[in-house]
């Protein structure tokens, strides 16, 4: 499989790390695509731009934003980054999102225009139905039969496994080969689990808990599933979602079946090749025979790159010429940059955003305003709600006014610190007041007020 199983944990106490932007849940839109007023979704304010990145995300849906480029344009601070998170939240985890930052292309081990080839396949899901014969019941039997070690000692080795499988329809006894017992062991399956044995290639999942447990005492978080219908050996729909990048490393290294899945068995495996274009054009070519033949859907998502104006003059061209390619993704990007120069193309003028002109004129430009005050405050509010701090309502509108004053940023990020005085000062439930947030104040200069600072000496800090 493509993903990294990771195990979901509930009922744990331990508090959530919030980051930047945790109390973004969405766009905050009506099924008719209008933005609410009231903060749904953690957004406030910047409707124009919500309702806009509301369409993207259905024309994504509906697969008609492929090829194209999207640019969120506006000042620092005034939720780029939030917005394109939303998107991919509202996109679901089907559909796939790819987020890097300009500079990330660069690194003296790939080429630059390498990375971007690279995430530019990320963003391209690839959804395949197989039908595969397979061996499904609810585990009731599990022993491992063992024998001498045949190199002699005194270790004994696994010789077989005897698994019993149930399913509605009946039970069937499999005599399986050691290497399918590590597999199950990964799986993790004990008895009274409900899993499915790839017949040809001894693949095991494990799709849940029979649902007959579903009563017993049990702390782990759980998926409780029906025993499985029909006989235990049948022939099964198997859907699995993939990325184009996924198949390029899984075939970095041809060994094993020719059938899709069996090249995405190897793709755990650690040890990293080279990605060819060549080997990217028989992937495509074999991804297009699945996709006339039916058995595979192209899934096309979205590439996000923030701060764009970190791309140079070849990376742009890159860009361009990525995007006319059939298979290619949505392309979102942002920037706070107005009138700058390209990187890497110093004899040319400034262009707008950084970006070249050629391919601004392809470019959707979503533009993000500045906050009101009364947005800032209710910004704020949603912040200190979801980092759990209690504020005070004048040390609120202190933060709020510094909000509108200096930057949204150095307002929120004043809130933690001011949380920390007001638990060491020893107020009520830790609430923040108006000292706190003063105090923390004189402790921490603003991005500006420290650039002025600096201005006034030459070359070294005073
Ligand atoms: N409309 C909004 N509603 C709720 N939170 C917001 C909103 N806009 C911004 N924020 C929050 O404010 C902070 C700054 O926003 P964000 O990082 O998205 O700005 P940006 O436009 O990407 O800025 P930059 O150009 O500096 O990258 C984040 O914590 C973000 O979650
Ligand atoms: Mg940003």
């Amino acid at each position: 499989m493509a993903t990294v199983p990771i195990a979901e944990v509930k009922g744990n106490t331990r508090e959530n790390r919030t980051a930047a932007h945790s109390h973004i849940k969405g766009l905050g839109l009506t099924h008719d695509g209008r933005a609410l007023q009231s903060g749904a979704g953690g957004f406030i304010g910047q409707a124009a731009a919500r309702e806009a990145c509301g369409l993207v995300v259905d024309l994504v849906k509906a697969k008609k934003m492929s090829g194209r480029a999207v640019l969120l344009a506006g000042g620092p601070g005034t939720g780029k980054t939030a917005l394109a998170l939303a998107v991919s939240q509202e996109l679901g985890t089907k559909v796939p999102f790819c987020p890097i930052v300009g500079s990330e292309i660069y690194s003296a081990e790939v080429k630059k225009t390498e990375a971007l080839m690279e995430n530019f396949r990320r963003a391209i899901g690839l959804r395949v139905k197989e039908t595969k014969e397979v061996y499904e019941g609810e585990v009731t039997e599990l022993t491992p039969e063992e024998a001498e070690n045949p190199l002699g000692g005194y270790g004994r080795t696994i010789s077989h496994l005897l698994i019993t499988l149930k399913s509605a329809k009946g039970t069937k006894k499999l005599r399986l080969d050691p290497s399918i017992y590590e597999a199950i062991q990964k799986e993790r399956v004990r008895l009274g689990d409900v899993i499915y044995i790839e017949a040809n290639t001894g693949a095991v999942k494990r799709v849940g808990r029979s649902d007959a447990y579903a009563t017993e005492f049990d702390l782990e978080a759980e998926e409780y599933v029906p025993i499985p219908k029909g006989d235990v050996h049948k022939k099964k729909e198997i859907v699995q979602d993939v990325t184009l990048h996924d198949l390029d490393v899984a075939n970095a290294r041809p060994q094993g079946g020719q059938d899709i899945m069996s090249m995405m068995g190897q793709l755990m495996k650690p040890k990293k090749t080279e990605i060819t274009e060549k080997l990217r054009l028989e992937i495509n070519k074999v991804v297009n025979k699945y996709i006339d033949q039916g058995v595979a859907d192209l899934v096309p998502g979205v590439l996000f790159i923030d701060e764009v104006h970190m791309l140079d003059l070849e990376a742009f061209t890159f860009l361009n010429r990525a995007l006319e390619s059939p298979l290619s993704p949505l392309v979102i990007l942002a920037s706070n940059r107005g009138l700058t120069r390209i990187r890497g193309g110093s004899s040319l003028p400034a262009s707008a955003h950084g970006i070249p002109p050629d391919l601004l004129a392809r470019l959707l430009i979503v533009p993000t305003h500045p906050y009101n005050s009364s947005e800032i405050t209710s910004i704020i509010k949603t912040r200190a709600k979801t980092e759990g701090l209690n504020v005070s309502e004048p040390a609120l509108n202190k933060v709020s006014g510094l909000g509108e004053k200096i930057s949204l940023r150095y307002a929120l990020q004043l809130l933690a610190p001011a949380s920390v005085l007001a638990k060491v000062g020893g107020r009520e439930g830790g609430r923040i007041e108006v000292g706190d947030v003063e105090e923390c104040e004189g402790l921490f200069l603003d991005a500006k007020t420290s650039a002025k600072g600096l201005g006034m000496t030459e070359g070294f800090i005073m």
